[in-house]
């Protein structure tokens, strides 16, 4: 049984295969054609269960599902008996005996996903774990790369700005846009980067700004500091939020995996500019789940398997 925990459980033909599908979903939905709406997930129910807050993620996996004709049965979790000292292993392995077809599920704590994988029958979809990996985001931060920066991203510049040490989205999109020969360089302040990297960082935006095609910025996760290391936010975004001032006319692309912090991640200017993608990248994010549900669920049961 394969899962989806982090980027590195796809091999490079089967990110391919998912952004190729997800593609032609994003084609087929814009376009004036009437096709029959695709009802490849009829008759299957999915299972969502998110232990953090989200916005995004989850209404996208959800409208993704439903777009596929599928049924999501979603677990709240306030009302689970995880209050009552359930353990998530046995919350799953009594949601695995209603047979979904898939669990997706998020966690605050990094390596939960993996946990369940031992209790389930179906594959576990990854929604974002602690501060390990965010899959599907990195995904989708991917495939609007290549819809902006066109396909070949090899020697590509993109840097990564902000809290990235507490950031699911930084580890996955690290590792997948390196897969892709994308050059990444780290923008933070020290409290914010990894311990260890072996990536190129700086503390000062302006010193590489002009070398970037794109740059990622990243929320302040406040509800992942064990104390607060920092001043002030207004004092970190003085120096990192993206403003039009830094920017100027560069050609840039510039993307947000979202909930924006409006002036203190990119100011609110900016967020309004053409060359900002929040929003094409939530549409993105749909069309990669689509693609991502597609292939977890009917393509590797029918022994499609994507050159792993
Ligand atoms: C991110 C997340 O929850 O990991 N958002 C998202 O899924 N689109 C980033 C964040 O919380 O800052």
């Amino acid at each position: 049984m394969r899962h989806l925990i982090q980027t590195s459980d796809l091999s490079k033909d089967e990110v391919l295969h998912i952004l190729q599908k997800a593609t032609y979903f994003l084609d087929h939905q814009s376009s004036s054609q009437n096709l029959p709406p695709n009802q490849s997930l009829h008759g299957k129910n999915i299972i969502t269960i998110f232990f953090e807050n989200s916005t995004r993620t989850l209404s996208s996996f959800e409208c993704a599902i439903k777009n596929l004709g599928g049924s999501v049965t979603r677990l709240d979790v306030s009302r689970s008996s995880t209050q009552k000292g359930e353990t998530i292993s046995d919350t799953a392995a009594n949601l695995n005996a209603m047979n979904p077809e898939a669990i997706i599920i998020r966690h605050q704590s990094s390596g939960a996903p993996v946990h369940l994988t031992k209790s389930v029958s179906c594959p576990i979809i990854n929604g974002g774990d602690g501060a390990h990996a965010h899959p599907t985001q990195a995904l989708l931060d991917l495939l609007t790369l290549r819809q902006c920066l066109g396909e070949d991203l090899s020697k590509k510049r993109v840097g990564i700005i902000g809290d990235i040490k507490s950031s699911r989205v930084a580890n996955s999109n690290i590792e997948l846009l390196s897969r892709f020969g994308i050059h990444i360089t780290l923008i933070a302040p020290p409290h914010f980067l990894p311990e260890s990297t072996k990536l190129p960082f700086t503390h000062n935006l302006s010193e590489v700004i002009d070398s970037l095609d794109a740059i990622i910025s990243l929320r302040t996760q406040t509800e992942r500091h064990s104390k607060q290391n920092y001043g002030s936010l207004r004092d970190y975004a003085h120096n990192f939020c993206l403003t039009k001032s830094i920017i100027r006319d560069r050609d840039i692309v510039i993307m947000h995996p979202g909930p924006v912090h409006h002036n203190i991640d990119i100011e609110d200017d900016l967020l309004k500019d053409p060359r900002c993608k929040v929003l094409q990248q939530v549409r993105n994010g749909v069309a990669i789940r689509m693609a991502v549900m597609e292939y977890f669920i009917l393509e590797l049961k029918e022994g499609k398997c994507i050159n792993n």
